[in-house]
């Protein structure tokens, strides 16, 4: 079944049980707090809450869409059978229109019936201590099918959402078919606040993802989703020579460019922008590495040409020219960075990442021109120590980057030069230290809503009713200062989220963390620190690196929050 006919199927099968076909929303999403469009369900967000009537809108209670849909979170997984970064995301969707019975019998219809595949197992919620375990899709699951093997997960696999800071959520039952999980069905019950604690939604609402790729692969049987339908062209127009890696890396890379060009996104240091810029770099870096055999333009118009029918929009010159303009752009910097490369003796996997961090080279480019000198780099050693400049929000697919901005997620950033890491990393902890001070001063009302740093100043947001007196705003500084002039050890370290919840470590409520979390310290003991937050760093390792603090403005940016911009000399 080609990827075109089940595109169909799954339209027709929703609309024939009332559902209006509603067109994919771009990638950029309305969400601000969202970086790019990762589910079906985020245009539906405020039916889902009840702030938009879908009658009024589309005619009915229920939608069915195929969403453009994008998550970095798997960035680093693409080149392996299933991980994507873009991809489509067949969803069908009901605000109060029905509820379980229905959408796992429609979900059992259309996979047994309509694609006429056989279902491994499905996966139900095991229930937590606020959320019971989800019985009710038990029984109807097993009434389909007495047979059928029913497996029982946590919040980590069976439980959805929020997108963003806030929103819908609840949990899901998934269905598994030749191994791979296709279908997620989420039972949206409640609503999840930015303090995480959940209320109920008045009208429940059902919320489904199912990746066409996915899908494609297992209906057609392959092992891979590169050999669907959907990849074969794109693959067939790769050098034979290629590794399956690289191919997989480019046939990805160049769908996500297209689309990400097409719904607005410029290469930048910046947000989706960065995102952007990293995935052009690396095909380029590839391209260069396979002796410039890679015709990426070539590719990047056969994806127009394969995509143009269900999506008229792509405009192919346009898509070509903001490629080629940031391919001029990135041969220069490779161009030095190679040079710089030359220089260095041994590259391990420190200075391995610097050079990703300021040239922007790729790992590929660094291990195959590095060539002896770089013989005790593996891709382990390299992605180590990626991870551990990262913000800790990497597992979220869900959220902006990290409590920082992504300016600090030094893993995904090209910083102009290495003084300009520096000055961004000592920015850093002069943002831990003014949060510490803030709550010293203000007390522990004063909740961090979200920071931005850049090489001239840090911005911070934080929950807070009224302005600041001068005489606070100095009490702060100094504290700031005198934390700088004790030149405290900062410390890192790693363990369970829950353990870190323990020490008292300040986090970042909007963020989702990873079961493994880094808490820096900033003081001699973790018990006695100034400061200690989850964080993924960096950090200077003594606060006297971070130079005198000065608090210049402070703003209100909405009821409640506070914005204060700060600076180091
Ligand atoms: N929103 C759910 C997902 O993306 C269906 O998996």
């Amino acid at each position: 079944m080609q990827s075109s006919e089940i595109r169909q199927k799954f339209l027709t099968f929703f609309e024939a049980r009332g559902h209006t076909i509603v067109s994919s929303s771009s990638l950029i999403p309305d969400d601000p707090s969202v970086l790019l469009t990762t589910a079906g369900m985020q245009q539906f967000k405020k039916y889902f809450t009840g702030e938009l009537d879908p009658v009024k809108d589309f005619g009915s209670k229920n939608t069915v869409s195929i969403q453009k849909s994008f998550r970095t979170s798997d960035i680093d997984e693409v080149g392996d059978e299933s991980h994507l970064t873009f991809f489509e995301m067949l969803g069908n969707f009901s605000f109060g229109g029905y509820w379980k019975k229905e959408a796992i019998q429609y979900a059992y219809d259309f996979i047994t019936k309509e694609m006429g595949l056989k279902i491994d197992y499905v996966t139900i919620f095991e229930g937590e201590s606020n959320v019971p375990a989800d019985e009710e899709s038990e029984k109807i699951w097993r009434a389909l099918d007495p047979n059928i093997v029913i497996k029982r997960f946590g919040r980590a696999d069976n439980f959805w959402g929020p997108t963003g800071n806030e929103g819908p959520c609840g949990p899901t039952t998934e269905i598994y078919v030749n191994g791979i999980e296709i279908w997620n069905i989420v039972f949206n019950q409640y609503y999840q606040k930015t303090d995480k604690t959940l209320e109920p939604l008045k009208t429940p609402g059902i919320d489904t993802g199912m990746g066409l790729e996915r899908l494609a692969m297992v209906a057609q049987n392959l092992p891979t989703i590169f050999e669907t339908d959907i990849f074969s062209s794109l693959v067939a127009l790769l050098p034979q020579e290629f590794g399956m890696r690289t191919k997989r890396i480019v046939a990805d890379h160049a769908r996500a460019i297209v689309f990400l060009i097409s719904d607005g996104v410029r290469p930048s240091n910046k947000e989706a922008g960065y995102i952007l810029r990293r995935l052009v770099r690396r095909v380029i870096a590839l391209g260069r590495l396979e002796g410039g055999m890679l015709r990426f333009p070539a590719v990047l118009s056969a994806v127009v040409r394969l995509y143009k029918p269900f999506y008229p929009a792509l405009n192919e010159e346009n898509i070509l020219s903001v490629f080629e303009e940031e391919r001029g752009k990135f041969e220069k910097t490779l161009t030095v960075g190679i040079k710089e490369l030359a220089r260095v003796d041994t590259i391990d996997a420190k200075a391995a990442f610097k050079l990703f961090e300021s040239y922007g080279l790729p790992y590929e480019i660094i291990k195959e021109v590095g060539g002896v000198r770089a013989a005790t780099l593996t891709r382990e050693s390299f992605d180590e120590e990626f991870k551990r400049h990262q913000e800790i929000s990497r597992a979220g697919n869900t959220g902006k980057f990290g409590g920082h901005g992504i300016y600090l997620k030094t893993g995904e950033v090209t910083v102009k030069d290495e003084s300009e890491l520096t000055k961004v990393t000592r920015l850093h902890t002069a943002t831990h230290l003014m949060h510490a001070a803030l709550r010293e001063v203000l007390g522990p009302e004063v909740k961090q809503n979200g920071s931005d740093i850049t090489v001239e100043r840090t911005r911070f947001d934080f929950m807070f009713p009224r302005k600041l007196t001068d005489e606070e705003i100095k009490k702060v500084e100094a504290l700031v200062n005198e934390a700088v002039k004790n030149d405290l050890p900062v410390t890192c370290v790693e363990m369970p989220k829950r353990e870190a919840e323990k020490t008292g470590a300040l986090f970042f409520f909007r963020e989702r963390y990873p079961e493994k979390v880094k808490v820096y310290y900033m003081g001699k003991t973790m018990e006695d620190a100034f400061s200690k937050e989850f964080c993924g760093g960096p950090h200077v390792t003594h606060t006297g690196e971070v130079g005198e603090f000065k608090i210049v403005k402070q703003e209100s940016v909405g009821a409640n929050m506070r914005r204060i911009r700060a600076v180091i000399n």
